[in-house]
């Protein structure tokens, strides 16, 4: 698939660019647009021309949440059957770091397609929430738990059961976001991160991303051993040992691209 109708996927250096391109829905995830954004991740997932993705919106809407015109009619056996969002699964699972580029509306799907992303950078524009309350349902791509790990049972629990919208300063202090920065600089702000990941050695950034993630997923003391082992077994790369000679003698790490 690369004739995508709902994203834009491109290229610029190392970083893979991925921006959600339906405005006229406020860029809310249909069946179509899930599917071209997990088939282009994993694209760029096995290219290893790129070392970081970064996914964003418009300046009015990151994603104003699931397709709620194509979601109203179905079924719960549809829904069931259908698994509409299991591709997501995929897009969450790519080894590759995600940096998310959230300007306007991150709603319902929007914030939770954020929270699947490594980084999240805020415009001071960005309004977060989960208000699926107000159509009859709860969150269904992973909102009830990984918003409870960002920001605790608490204020997840507040947000999920009134719908009520948080503004990205009260996001960031929230622990949602990592960093806000003035609406005008938010890309440039994404693409200069995603360089900094892609600069990095690969792998030691899929080992970085597969610790942070075991401690979203797993128990600690289960982390704790895959950081052990992850950490031990990157002494078998060339770049450890490029990274720690480089530092000896005092100059730049050049880490192997290819
Ligand atoms: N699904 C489908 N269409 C959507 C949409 C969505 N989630 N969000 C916005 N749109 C459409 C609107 O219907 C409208 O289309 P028309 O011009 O054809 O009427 C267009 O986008 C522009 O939206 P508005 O006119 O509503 O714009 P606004 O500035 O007045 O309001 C908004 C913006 C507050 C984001 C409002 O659109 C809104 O509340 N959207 C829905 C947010 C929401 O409930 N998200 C959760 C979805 S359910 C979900 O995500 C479940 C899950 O976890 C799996």
């Amino acid at each position: 698939m690369s004739d995508y109708t709902t994203i834009v996927s491109e290229t610029r250096g190392r970083v893979g660019w991925l921006t959600l391109n339906r405005p006229e829905a406020l860029n809310a995830l249909n069946s179509t647009l899930v599917a071209e954004l997990a088939d282009a991740a994993m694209a760029f997932d096995r290219d290893e021309a790129i070392g970081a993705i970064v996914v964003t919106g418009s300046e009015r809407a990151f994603a104003a949440g699931a397709d709620i015109k194509e979601m109203a009619g179905k079924s719960a056996r549809d829904m069931a059957m259908e698994n509409p969002f299991a591709a997501l699964e995929d897009f969450a699972r790519v080894r590759t770091p995600v940096v998310a580029a959230v300007a306007g509306f991150a709603l319902g799907g929007g914030c939770e397609l954020a929270m699947m992303c490594d980084v999240v950078l805020a415009a001071d524009t960005a309004v977060f929430g989960q208000p699926e309350i107000d159509l009859g349902v709860i969150p269904g791509i992973g909102g009830t738990q990984r918003l409870t790990r960002a920001v605790g049972y608490y204020k997840a629990a507040e947000l999920v059961l009134t719908g009520r919208r948080m503004p990205a300063e009260e996001a960031e202090r929230a622990g949602l976001v990592s960093r806000v920065v003035p609406a005008a600089q938010l890309l440039d702000e994404a693409g200069a991160v995603a360089e900094r990941i892609a600069s990095r050695s690969l792998p030691v950034a899929y080992a970085a991303k597969q610790a942070l993630r075991a401690s979203q997923e797993t128990s600690a003391a289960e982390g704790l051993r895959l950081e052990r082992t992850l950490f031990a077994s990157l002494f078998a790369l060339e770049d450890q040992k490029e990274g720690m000679a480089a530092f000896a003698e005092k100059r730049a790490p050049e880490f192997r691209h290819r």
